[in-house]
């Protein structure tokens, strides 16, 4: 986790001037959220909202515009400096912590929440998903809502550079082995560069391996949605409609690219 966070501190401020994540859009006051993110999450406004993994904030800025009281955590120091820069720029009351996950519940006060968010690009970053469930139970309400959107596992085990939809060459592991896939870091999905001498570690985890990590905490699980569509150019044949979704060429897509789950804590 700590080579994560290294290459995490040096594609965040690539990320903040990229093209795909569009601060300036954001300051003028666009929203990052699709529209499947505002459904599954449920009503916002006038609630606190707790959200996992926030990057440089701009989905959690994005809910405190749908009226929630949001609060981001990310463990890059210099993410949570760049979204606390956007907090004061754009005039936004929103607050970001900078923690590891694992330690969210003490790096919150344990403050619990009516909702707790985490989306697109989170979990390969985690070792030990149940100990991540575990987290995510302990910082809900009782009843509260866990969302949780994250590219499907059965569309990460194909290599990026494939170069055909009909025979894409299988390189990464669907089921959790234990052991990171170490590799050098390439340029990001949000077009940040190479980082020289860096290393990515991210973890398989399939979804069985979500699911029943969030049943152990207890939660109750009540509703899955898989997706054919994706948010970003996963791979190269992949094909933009007119919605900025990123699909399989052909009528139909071969494989999920995508899923959200709604869960609830008891009580
Ligand atoms: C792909 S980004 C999430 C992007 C976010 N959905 C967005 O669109 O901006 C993954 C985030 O997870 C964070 N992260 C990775 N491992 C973490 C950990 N152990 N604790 C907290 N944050 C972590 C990284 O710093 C990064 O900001």
């Amino acid at each position: 986790m700590e080579l994560n966070r290294a290459l995490w501190d040096a594609w965040a401020e690539d990320h903040f001037g990229s093209g795909f994540y569009g601060v300036e859009r954001f300051r003028a006051g666009e929203s990052t959220l699709p529209d499947f993110d505002i459904e599954g999450a449920g009503p916002v406004a006038g609630r606190r909202l707790l959200h996992l993994q926030c990057h440089f904030g701009l989905d959690t800025l994005s809910w405190t515009r749908l009226g929630a009281e949001a609060t981001g955590l990310d463990f890059s120091p210099k993410a949570i400096g760049l979204a606390r820069r956007l907090v004061e720029d754009c005039g936004l009351r929103t607050r970001f912590v900078c923690a590891n996950v694992y330690d969210a519940a003490s790096a919150l006060d344990g403050e619990r929440f009516p909702v707790v968010v985490s989306t697109a690009g989170v979990l390969p970053w985690l070792p030990d998903i149940p100990r991540w469930a575990a987290v995510a139970a302990s910082v809900l309400e009782p009843g509260g809502l866990f969302y949780l959107r994250e590219f499907h596992p059965v569309s990460q085990v194909f290599c990026p550079t494939s170069d055909s939809p009909a025979a894409p060459r299988l390189r990464y592991p669907y089921f959790p082995t234990g052991a990171p896939v170490r590799e050098p870091a390439e340029a990001s999905y949000g077009g940040a560069a190479a980082v020289a001498g860096g290393t990515s570690c991210e973890w398989p985890h399939s979804l069985g391996e979500v699911i029943q990590s969030l049943l152990d905490s207890g939660l109750r699980l009540d509703a899955i949605r898989e997706f054919p569509f994706t948010t970003y150019r996963a791979y190269p044949w992949l094909e933009e409609g007119t919605d900025g979704r990123w699909r399989w060429p052909g009528d139909q897509s071969p494989l999920p690219l995508m899923y959200s789950l709604r869960c609830r804590a008891p009580g």
